[in-house]
């Protein structure tokens, strides 16, 4: 999912600007146009005119979710070296360089409205740009990898699924794609916890050691609860967000605790139960403050995270400026061949 950071304060759209005064009839029927699109459920296109709040939304939204993808490759990055066995590493690899993949689509979405690669790259890595508070939890043993393929991009399905049908045309397109490969990613997780699961005593104690430490981080992933939601009723209009933070979060443990349940994992949540009446589980209540903590720059790796982040951008700049010239000298070549 990694599209938490929509519902922060502090990062309002602000009031959709005044394109035109009242009688300005070429505005107001773009604006009509742009509407009756939303309304019926059209896509937007990148040279469709839309509102520039509506441009704001998309391109925070999906520049922290290509922030988050770029991130959330450290984590599981930090066990490539350390995988068990030949499989598991390979499948390891192929996961994160998939999350490397996510990014990159997402980059090139968020550029059809007219935001340079170079900017959110430069926000990101000054702090100024946020990314899912998930990333910045530290993995500390191998059932780790299962809890992040299991719950992370179990989570981030829950929320990516209704994005595939977003109104702007090219993140709904690259959500497509990527939610294929989360599948693949949240089995491998699940598949990995079920081996320790069902081996020795040491294996089943390590999953669940690391299912504690995962499981609240992973609710809080759905961000504020609605009622702390500030831009949730604009974005469920413009049909860029179409479920809301809480229900979501009420249908990822939903799906989530038989699942537990067949691992034979305990849920660290005394409250948990199932409602007959409302016909989903109860659960107790989510530490806002550590989430809001996180969130704010305050979480166990944050400083470690945008480190390691700028130091691969320090440390790829090379290969950006051999790549700059070998096309200025593909272009060059062209010209000659071309007079
Ligand atoms: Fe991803
Ligand atoms: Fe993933």
């Amino acid at each position: 999912m990694y599209t938490q950071a929509m519902d922060l304060p502090g990062q309002g759209t602000g009031p959709q600007p005044v394109e035109a005064s009242a009688d300005d009839a070429a505005a107001l029927a773009r604006q009509a146009q742009f509407d009756a699109r939303i309304d019926h459920d059209h896509k937007i296109e990148p040279r469709d005119w839309m509102p520039e709040a509506y441009r704001r939304t998309l391109v925070r939204q999906i520049s922290q979710h290509a922030h988050s993808e770029v991130v959330g490759m450290l984590p599981e990055g930090n066990w490539i070296t350390r995988a068990p066995s030949l499989r598991r590493k390979a499948i390891l690899l192929a996961k994160v360089q998939d999350e490397g993949g996510h990014g990159l689509y997402l980059y090139s979405a968020a550029e059809t409205l007219g935001v340079s690669r170079d900017d959110m790259i430069a926000a990101l890595l000054s702090g100024k740009a946020k990314y899912s508070s998930i990333f910045n939890y530290p993995t500390l043993s191998w059932a780790d990898m299962g809890c992040i393929g299991w719950l992370v991009d179990g989570a981030a399905i829950m929320n990516q699924i209704p994005l595939c049908r977003c109104s702007y045309g090219p993140y709904a397109r690259a959500m497509i794609r990527i939610c294929k490969e989360e599948s693949f990613h949240q089995r491998q997780g699940y598949e990995l916890m079920l081996a320790l699961c069902n081996g020795t005593p040491e294996q089943k104690a390590m999953a669940q050691e690391a299912f504690d430490r995962w499981w609240w981080p992973v609710v809080m992933m759905f961000g504020p609860s609605d009622k702390d939601s500030i831009h949730s009723a604009q974005t469920m209009q413009w049909g860029i967000k179409r479920i809301s933070n809480d229900d979501l979060r009420q249908k990822f443990i939903d799906a989530t605790v038989p699942q537990a349940e067949l691992l034979g994992l305990q849920i660290p949540d005394p409250d948990l139960k199932w409602n007959e009446q409302t016909g989903h589980y109860d659960y107790g209540a989510i530490d806002w403050d550590e989430f809001w903590r996180v969130v704010n720059g305050d979480g166990p790796c944050n400083r470690e995270r945008l480190e390691t982040r700028r130091r691969a951008h320090e440390n790829g700049a090379w290969v950006r400026e051999a790549a700059l010239v070998y096309a200025r000298k593909q272009a060059a070549r062209r010209q000659r061949e071309a007079a």
